[in-house]
Parts: C-alpha cells; structure tokens; sequence
C-alpha cells in the first residue's frame, strides 16, 4: 500500500509517504542534519535499509524536498521530513536510533577541534530534545569532533537525568572503514574479507588502528604498518584537501554511518554476536570514554571489548594519544557544564 500524507506545521512542509509492509519488528530512525552532505547520502542508506519501519529526516532547512526524493525509492519504510526547531521534537518521537550528522565540516587547514565552537552549542541543543522526545534511543553521534561531543552528549543526558552509557555511541566506523580499505590494498588481500579493529578516539594520532590484529594475516613490514597508520589518522584531511574547501568525507562517512546503524538495528533486534567499534563510555584505559570494539545487544552495549595484544607500535600509539584524548574529552565536559 502507498501512503502519501503531505501536511504543514507552523507554516512549514511536513511530508510522509511510504510503504507499509513487511513483519520485521518496527524501527524509527531519525537522522538529524538530514540535508547536509552526510545527512543526504546516509538518508538513502537508511531507507534501503529492511530493518528500518519509520525514517525521519531532520534538519532546519531542505529536509522536504530530500524526505519527498527520498520517499519514492520503493523500500518499506515510510519516509517524513521535519524542517525547523519546532518539528524536532515529531521528528524524534518514538525512536529507536537518533543518528547526528548535524553541524559543520572541515575546511583545508582545519583541525576537527576547530569545529567545537560550532558544533558542541548544535549537539547540545539536538541532545537536549532526544532527552525529552526519546530517552531511550540509541544515539549514534557523527558530529565532530567526536571526541568532544560524545562527552557532551552524555553530560546533557546526565543533566536531563536519562543519560544510559550503553545508548551513547560515537560513530568512528569511518575509521575502520578506511583501515580495511588501506590495509587490503597494501597487504594485495580481498578487502571483504578484512578485519581490522580501529581503538582510541576519532581525530588525528587518537585514531589507533590495530594492524597487529589485521586479518587476513599479511605480516607487513615496520614501515608499511606505520604508513598504513598514518594514512589512516590522516585519511579524513586527505578528502578535505582533495575537495579543497567543498566539506570533509560525505559519501564514504555516509556509508560507515548506515553500517555503524544497521549494527544498532541488528543488536536491538536480537541478532547475536553483532560487533563494531565505538568511541564509548569505557573502562579499556584510564579515560571515561574510548573506542574499542563494542558487542552490541537489545539494550545497545552489550559488551565494551578490550584491546587484545597490541605490538609494541601500538602500544607507544596508545600513550601517545591519551593525553590529547583527555584534553578534548574534558574540554567537551566544560562545555556541557558551563552555565
Ligand atoms: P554539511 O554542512 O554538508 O551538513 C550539515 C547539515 O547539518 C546541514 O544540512 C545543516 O543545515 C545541518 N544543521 C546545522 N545545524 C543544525 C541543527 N541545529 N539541527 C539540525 N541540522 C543542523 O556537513 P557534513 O559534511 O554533512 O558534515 C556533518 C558533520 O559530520 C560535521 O561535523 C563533520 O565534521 C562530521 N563528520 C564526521 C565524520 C566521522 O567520522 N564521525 C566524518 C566526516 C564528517
């Protein structure tokens, strides 16, 4: 059956339209920022996406005509769009897993601290709405700096008095996404069959990925490991550089975010044994929040899974990049906390 419902709400377009089929328990996903670079792309994904009943998609301006592009692709969930603070709060309502690409990119020469300014007052305020329109929800945080605003999110959840550490994730899927890719191509592997876990957080020498743990095993030598490493801290300016002022990785982020989703789906469902990495509340270091591999369940974290055996690269890597990883954790935590 398709449904078209196309209203207005204080002077603005809502749109719905969608199919409604199909007996996989039913899953709203909002994505929050949903006609940005990101937004758009990842908005597609989510409605190919079997698992996902209700998309909406959220931003303060172009969400109408996205949710109506969006909307025909002939996939089961029923698509709405929400433009401006005021349908927010509809856009959130009963949902299962809020997605935030929300905010602005980098620019050639920026650092993703250089977008706290911006961005930390856009998280807050999106993170401020999902405590009270749905606490529940599993919230996958792509907004950066990401080291900063998932210690943001957790400190408005704690003020709200719904923050649920196993329902805060953010999303460094990115990472791991390019560790494979780089890994496969210089280790001549399928990159399908790659695995390579990506700890620490998600700017910069935080980025740890773990090639000692690579499989399919290639046993590359000292150098490639660090140049593979490297690329990956850096893989996120190479796109900056290369769309010279034109935004930060969109299409690539995109795809990491509907994966990272889709495990969040899965574990809600009850599927067994769903793995990924997530920068995460934690006790793997010494630092409150830190990525690792996370197993996720009904509940969101399930399991926040340690680090394994690291060589001695690695483990140089991972006190190298503490002291960055506090500073943008409690400089996120200021934020939240500062009147
Ligand atoms: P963009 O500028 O193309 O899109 C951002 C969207 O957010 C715009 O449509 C804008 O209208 C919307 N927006 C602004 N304020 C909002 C608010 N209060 N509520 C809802 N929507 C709002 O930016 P792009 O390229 O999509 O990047 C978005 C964010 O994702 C940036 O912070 C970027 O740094 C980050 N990012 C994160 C990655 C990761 O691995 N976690 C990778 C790449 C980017």
């Amino acid at each position: 059956m398709f449904r078209y419902v196309a209203r207005s709400a204080a002077g603005k377009h809502l749109l719905r339209r969608g199919y409604a089929t199909e007996s996989a328990p039913d899953r709203k996903v909002a994505v929050l920022g949903a006609a940005g670079g990101i937004g758009q792309p990842l908005a597609l994904l989510m409605k190919l996406n079997p698992l996902v009943s209700r998309l909406a998609l959220y931003d303060i301006a172009n969400t109408p005509g996205v949710a109506a592009d969006v909307s025909h692709v002939n996939t089961r969930s029923e698509v709405t769009g929400y433009v401006g603070e005021d349908q927010l709060g509809q856009a959130l309502e009963g949902c299962d897993v809020v997605i935030i690409p929300a905010g602005v990119p980098r620019k050639p020469g920026m650092t993703r601290d250089d977008l706290f300014n911006i961005n930390a007052g856009i998280v807050k305020g999106l993170c401020a709405a999902i405590a009270k329109y749905c606490p529940n929800a599993l919230v996958n945080m792509i907004s950066n700096p990401v080291n900063s605003t998932v210690p943001i999110a957790a400190e408005v959840f704690k003020k709200a008095g719904t923050y649920d550490e196993k329902k805060l994730f953010g999303v460094t899927t990115l990472d791991v996404v390019r560790a494979k890719t780089f890994y496969a191509g210089k280790a001549k592997v399928n990159v399908a069959d790659v695995n390579v876990p990506v700890v620490g957080g998600h700017a910069g020498i935080t980025i740890l990925p773990l090639f000692s743990q690579a499989t399919p095993k290639a046993n590359l030598p000292e150098d490639d490991i660090k140049a593979l490493t490297k690329r990956t801290q850096d893989g996120g300016t190479e796109v900056v550089e290369a769309k010279a002022g034109k935004g930060s990785a969109t299409l690539s982020m995109a795809y990491a975010g509907a994966i990272f989703a889709d495990a969040c789906l899965k574990g809600l469902n009850g599927v067994p044994n769903v793995v990924e990495c997530s920068f995460v509340q934690s006790t793997v270091t010494e630092l409150p929040f830190f990525a690792s591999k996370v197993r996720l369940g009904k509940n969101g974290v399930e399991e926040v899974l340690g680090l394994g055996p690291l060589s001695d690269y690695e483990k140089e890597g991972l006190e190298k990049l503490k002291p960055e990883l506090k500073a943008s954790i409690e400089k996120g935590i200021n934020f939240a906390n500062q009147i």
